[in-house]
C-alpha cells in the first residue's frame, strides 16, 4: 500500500484481546545490575528463563525492546551470536527449557523526554515503567503476566546519588572507595516488569512507621528534594490512615518491612505504584497550608491511598493483560473513594466523584474514543488510562455494593484476594469471586464490562385509579398504588451498534406531597428494555427522588416537575438527591435555553433564585455541603445534554445566569462571604466549607458586581494566610478587567518563585480564565521564561487549562484549536504520551455546531497528516476522525 507521497502506509498494529495467549517464556528471576549516570547508565541484565509449560514449546525467546540495543547477549555464561532483532525485539535461539540470560544495554536517562523507562528528572534518576516502560531499559517479555523475583544492584557517585533504592527490602550496601558507592535491594515478592522501579539522587526523608495488626513493624520514608521535606506531613498522615484502613475495611496487611515514596516534579500521570517503591507526582504529595489548597490536600490523601491500595489490588493480584487494567485501577478507585469518604464528608465526596464522571467520562462515553471499561483492542495501551477505566470502571464494582451490600461485598473482595493471590488474574476472575463470595448473580451484569456508552433512563409515574388491586407488600398499606415505568437505553458506540439492557440498581424515594416525608428508601432493579414497579399506600402522585446516592452511572429522564426540584432541593433527606435536584433545575433551564426550547424563562429563573436562596439561607446546613450546592453544572456536563451545540453559548447561558443569581440574591452573597471570612483558618471540616463558600460568593458577585468583587478579592488576597483563599481571590481577580488583576498576578509570581507547584497554578489561573483576554494571555504565557515543554506539570497547567476553557478554546474563528494542533505537534516528539491527552478536546467536534466543528475537524486532519507521529497520538487523532 502507498500514498501519494510515496510514503508507504503501514496499518496501525491492532492488539485484541480475543487473541491473548499464555507467555511461551517465564522468567522466575532477574538480576539487574545498573551503574549509573545521567547520560549513559549501564544495565547489565541476568534473567533465569524457563519454558512455559503452559505455553507453546518453541526455542524462540522473544524479548521486547524499545528505544535499546543490546551491547552483548549471553546465554548460561557463554557469549552467544545465535539472537536477531524482529523490529524493536530481541529473539534468542534456545536449545534447552531454561537457561540465564546475559544482556547489557545502555540507556541515556538525561535524553528520554518521554518519561517512560529509565529518566532524569531535576537531577535525579527514576524510573516509570508501567505499561511498557521497562523495555526500554533492558530486553524482557514485559508483559504483567510475567512474574519475577527481582534483586537489583546499583552503583554510582556519592555526590550526585547518595540515594540509592529500589524495590523490596535493602540487603546490603557499600562504598567503592573511589567517590562510588553500591547498594543492593531484593523483593522478594514475585511481580511483573511494570511494578519496577530505581531512583537514585540527593533526596531527603521524613520518616515514620506503622505496626501492622500481626505485629510488623514497617519502617515508612517519604523522599523528596532537600527543602521540601516540611512539605510531606500531610502526605505521610494519609500513608498511616490507608495502612490502618485497609486493614480494618479489607482485611489488608502491608507485607515487606519498608514501604518508599519518592515525589518528583516531571511525571507523566500522578503516581505509580511500584512495589515497595511508589513514586509520586511531587503535586500529590508537596503540601503546606501556604502552598496547596483544601482540593490538593483532598487530592494528596485520595492519591496516597489509591498508590497504597495497589500494594494488594494490582501487585498481589496483578492483571493477566492490559485489556484488565480496570481489575486494578476500577477497583482501586472505588477502594480511594471509599477510604475518602470514610475521612471526611461522604455526601460531599460522592459530590465530587460524579461530578468528575459527568465531566470527563460521560463525554468521553459519548464522543469516538468511548470504550468498554475492559476493551477490546487498542494500538497504544497508555491511551486507555481513562476516565472510563478508571472512574466508570468505580461505578461499576460500585454497583456491587449496591447489590450486595457491603459486608457481603467484602465476603466478595476476600475470596478474590484468598483465590488469586501472587496471580495475574482477569475482570472475569473478580466478578467469579464477588458472585461466588457475595451471593450475587451477576450473568448479565457483565454486560458493563462489555459494553460502552452511557445508558440513559427515561421514567413514567402512574398513580393507578383508586381501589386497585395490589399484589404482595403494596397490598398491605392500602391505599393507591404508584407505577413506576422505566426503559433504559444506550446510543450506539464505535464498533458497538446494537447494546444489550444492563443492570440497573436505582435507590429511589417517593415523597408524599403533604407531609413532606417519603415511605422509605428502595432499590429496584432495572434489568429489561422496559419494566414496571409498583408501590402502595398513596393517596395522590408522590415527588419522585431516582438515582440516590447516584447508585447507577446512568443518566435519568424523570417525570420531575421545576416545583417537584425545588422541594426536593430543599427537603431530600438524601444529600446527593438534594445536590442533584439542585443541579437537574438548573440543567434544565440552561438546556432549554441554549436550545431555545426554554418556554418560561422568568418562572424557570426564579425557581433557581428561590432554591438558592434557600440554600443560602438553610442553617442546618454545613458550609462543606452549602458550597457543594452552590456549584452550577459544568460546560462539558451541559453539553451532553444537547445533540449539537455552539459552545460559547452554553458559557453565555451559563455566565448569565450566575450574574442574574449574583443580582438577585446579592444581599445574601455579600453576607455570607462576610461570615465565612471570619473563620479562622485550619483543616477541619467547618474551616474548608467556609472557605468553600467564600469564593463561591466572590464567584456570584464577580459576575454581577465586579467593582464589589475585585475589591474584597483584593482584600481576601492580601489578607490570605493560606492558598485556597489566595487563589480563589486570585481566580476571581484574574477574570476582571481591574488594575487589581496586574497586580496580584505579579505578587503571587514573585511571592512563589521557584516553587514549581504553585507557579503552576498562576498558569492555570489565567489559562481557565473567564477573562475575555484568555486566549492572549495564553499565547503571551507560551513565552515566558517559566514555560517549558520537557515538564507535564507545566504544559497542563496552561495548555490543558486552556483547551477547558470553553470560552476561549471555541472563539470564533478557530484560533483555540489551532494553538492545541500546534502544541501537539510541538510536544509529540518530546512527550508522546502526555501529546495524545490533548487530542480528545479536537476530537469532540461532532458534539459542536456544524461550523466550529469543520475547523477542529481540519486541525485533526492537518496532526494526521504528520507523518511520524507517535503511537498515541496516531491512534487517538485517527480514531477521533472516524
Ligand atoms: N498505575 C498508575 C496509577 O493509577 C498510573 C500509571 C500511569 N501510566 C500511564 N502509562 N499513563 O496509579
Ligand atoms: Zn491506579
Amino acid at each position: 500500500m502507498n500514498d501519494l507521497s510515496g510514503q508507504p502506509v503501514v496499518a496501525p498494529t491492532v492488539i485484541h484481546r480475543a487473541d491473548y495467549r499464555p507467555p511461551q517464556w517465564l522468567v522466575p528471576e532477574i538480576a539487574l545490575d545498573f551503574a549509573l549516570s545521567l547520560n549513559a547508565t549501564k544495565v547489565q541484565a541476568t534473567l533465569k528463563v524457563a519454558k512455559n509449560p503452559a505455553g507453546t514449546d518453541t526455542s524462540l525467546l522473544r524479548l521486547n525492546g524499545d528505544a535499546i540495543e543490546p551491547k552483548s547477549v549471553t546465554v548460561d555464561g557463554q557469549a552467544h551470536n545465535d539472537w536477531h532483532m524482529d523490529g524493536a525485539d530481541l529473539v534468542i535461539e534456545l536449545p534447552g527449557d531454561t537457561h540465564d540470560i546475559g544482556i547489557e544495554t545502555l540507556i541515556d536517562p538525561s535524553a528520554n523526554t518521554q518519561l517512560s523507562g529509565l529518566y532524569a528528572s531535576n537531577g535525579l534518576l527514576c524510573t516509570q515503567c508501567e505499561a511498557e516502560g521497562f523495555r526500554r531499559i533492558t530486553f524482557f517479555p514485559d508483559r504483567p503476566d510475567v512474574l519475577s523475583v527481582y534483586s537489583v544492584r546499583m552503583s554510582g557517585d556519592k555526590a550526585l546519588f547518595p540515594v540509592l533504592l529500589s524495590n523490596g527490602n535493602p540487603t546490603a550496601a557499600g562504598d567503592n572507595g573511589d567517590g562510588t558507592h553500591w547498594a543492593e535491594w531484593h523483593d522478594p515478592w514475585p511481580k511483573p516488569s511494570y511494578l519496577f522501579a530505581l531512583v537514585a539522587g540527593e533526596l531527603v526523608a521524613n520518616r515514620d512507621n506503622f505496626t501492622t495488626k500481626s505485629g510488623r513493624k514497617v519502617n515508612l520514608a517519604i523522599y523528596v528534594r532537600p527543602g521540601d521535606e516540611e512539605r510531606t506531613t500531610h502526605a505521610m498522615r494519609s500513608l498511616i490512615a490507608s495502612m490502618k484502613w485497609d486493614e480494618d475495611v479489607y482485611g489488608r496487611e502491608y507485607d515487606l518491612d519498608d514501604f518508599n515514596i519518592v515525589a518528583v516534579s516531571d511525571f507523566n500521570a500522578g503516581a505509580m505504584e511500584n512495589k515497595g517503591l511508589n513514586v509520586f507526582n511531587t503535586r500529590y504529595i508537596l503540601a503546606d497550608p501556604e502552598t496547596a489548597t483544601d482540593g490538593d490536600y483532598d487530592a494528596i490523601e485520595g492519591v496516597v491511598a489509591h498508590e497504597y491500595f495497589h500494594n494488594w489490588s494490582g501487585n498481589r493480584v496483578t492483571c493477566r493483560d492490559w485489556f484488565q487494567l480496570s481489575l486494578k485501577e476500577g477497583f482501586t478507585v472505588l477502594r480511594d473513594q471509599q477510604f475518602s469518604a470514610d475521612r471526611g464528608s461522604a455526601p460531599v465526596k460522592r459530590i465530587e466523584d460524579v461530578r468528575i464522571l459527568r465531566a470527563v467520562q460521560f463525554p468521553e462515553d459519548s464522543g469516538p474514543l468511548a470504550h468498554p471499561i475492559r476493551p477490546d483492542s487498542y494500538q497504544e495501551i497508555s491511551n486507555f488510562y481513562t476516565a472510563t477505566v478508571y472512574n466508570k470502571g468505580a461505578e461499576v464494582i460500585r454497583m456491587m455494593t449496591v447489590l450486595a451490600g457491603l459486608e457481603r461485598f467484602l465476603k466478595g473482595t476476600t475470596l478474590y484476594f484468598d483465590r488469586h493471590d501472587g496471580e495475574a488474574a482477569t475482570c472475569e476472575d473478580f466478578v467469579k469471586a464477588i458472585e461466588d463470595g457475595a451471593g450475587l448473580d451477576l450473568k448479565q451484569f457483565r454486560n458493563w464490562y462489555e459494553q460502552a456508552g452511557t445508558p440513559r433512563v427515561s421514567v413514567v409515574m402512574t398513580l393507578d385509579a383508586a381501589n386497585p388491586t395490589l399484589e404482595g407488600e403494596a397490598a398491605t398499606l392500602g391505599g393507591r398504588g404508584v407505577t413506576l415505568t422505566l426503559k433504559q437505553t444506550t446510543a450506539p458506540t464505535p464498533g458497538q451498534p446494537d447494546k444489550k439492557p444492563f443492570v440497573i440498581p436505582l435507590r429511589i424515594a417517593l415523597f408524599d406531597r403533604e407531609t413532606g416525608k417519603h415511605h422509605g428508601e428502595e432499590l429496584i432493579v432495572l434489568t429489561e428494555p422496559e419494566q414496571s414497579f409498583t408501590f402502595g399506600g398513596f393517596t395522590s402522585l408522590p415527588v419522585l427522588s431516582i438515582n440516590r446516592g447516584f447508585s447507577a452511572p446512568v443518566e435519568i429522564v424523570a417525570p420531575v416537575t421545576t416545583e417537584d426540584l425545588v422541594f426536593l432541593a430543599r427537603h431530600d433527606d438524601d444529600p446527593f438527591a438534594r445536590y442533584e435536584a439542585m443541579q437537574q433545575l438548573i440543567v434544565r433551564h440552561l438546556v432549554g435555553a441554549v436550545a431555545g426550547t426554554l418556554e418560561k424563562r422568568e418562572e424557570s429563573q426564579a425557581a433557581i433564585g428561590a432554591a438558592m436562596g434557600a440554600i443560602l439561607d438553610d442553617t442546618a446546613l454545613d458550609d462543606l455541603m452549602r458550597g457543594e450546592l452552590l456549584i452550577l453544572p459544568g460546560e462539558a456536563y451541559l453539553a451532553e445534554q444537547l445533540t449539537r451545540a455552539d459552545p460559547t453559548r452554553i458559557f453565555a447561558e451559563r455566565e448569565g445566569l450566575k450574574r442574574w443569581l449574583g443580582e438577585t440574591l446579592k444581599d445574601k452573597w455579600l453576607a455570607l462571604h462576610d461570615r465565612v471570612s471570619a473563620v479562622p483558618y485550619s483543616l477541619a471540616a467547618e474551616a474548608r466549607g467556609a472557605r468553600k463558600c467564600k469564593t463561591q460568593a466572590l464567584v456570584y458577585l464577580g459576575a454581577a458586581d465586579p467593582a464589589e468583587a475585585a475589591r474584597r478579592a483584593k482584600a481576601q488576597y492580601d489578607a490570605a494566610t493560606n492558598m485556597t483563599d489566595r487563589q480563589g481571590a486570585l481566580m476571581v481577580l484574574c477574570s476582571l478587567e481591574c488594575p487589581e488583576r496586574e497586580a496580584a498576578l505579579a505578587d503571587f509570581h514573585s511571592r512563589f518563585a521557584g516553587n514549581m507547584l504553585v507557579i503552576d497554578k498562576w498558569f492555570s489561573l489565567q489559562a481557565g480564565s473567564l477573562n475575555p483576554k484568555a486566549t492572549e494571555h495564553v499565547k503571551a504565557l507560551a513565552e515566558h521564561p517559566d514555560f517549558t515543554m520537557t515538564n507535564p506539570n507545566r504544559v497542563r497547567a496552561l495548555w490543558m487549562a486552556f483547551a477547558a476553557n470553553a470560552q476561549a478554546f471555541h472563539r470564533e474563528g478557530g484560533e483555540g484549536y489551532r494553538l492545541i494542533a500546534d502544541l501537539i505537534l510541538k510536544l509529540d516528539p518530546i512527550n508522546g504520551n502526555v501529546a495524545a491527552r490533548f487530542v480528545p478536546y479536537l476530537g469532540r467536534w461532532k458534539k459542536v455546531e456544524e461550523g466550529r466543528a469543520a475547523l477542529m475537524r481540519a486541525e485533526l486532519e492537518r496532526i494526521a497528516a504528520e507523518p511520524t507521529l507517535s503511537r498515541d497520538v496516531r491512534e487517538q487523532v485517527s480514531k477521533s476522525l472516524e
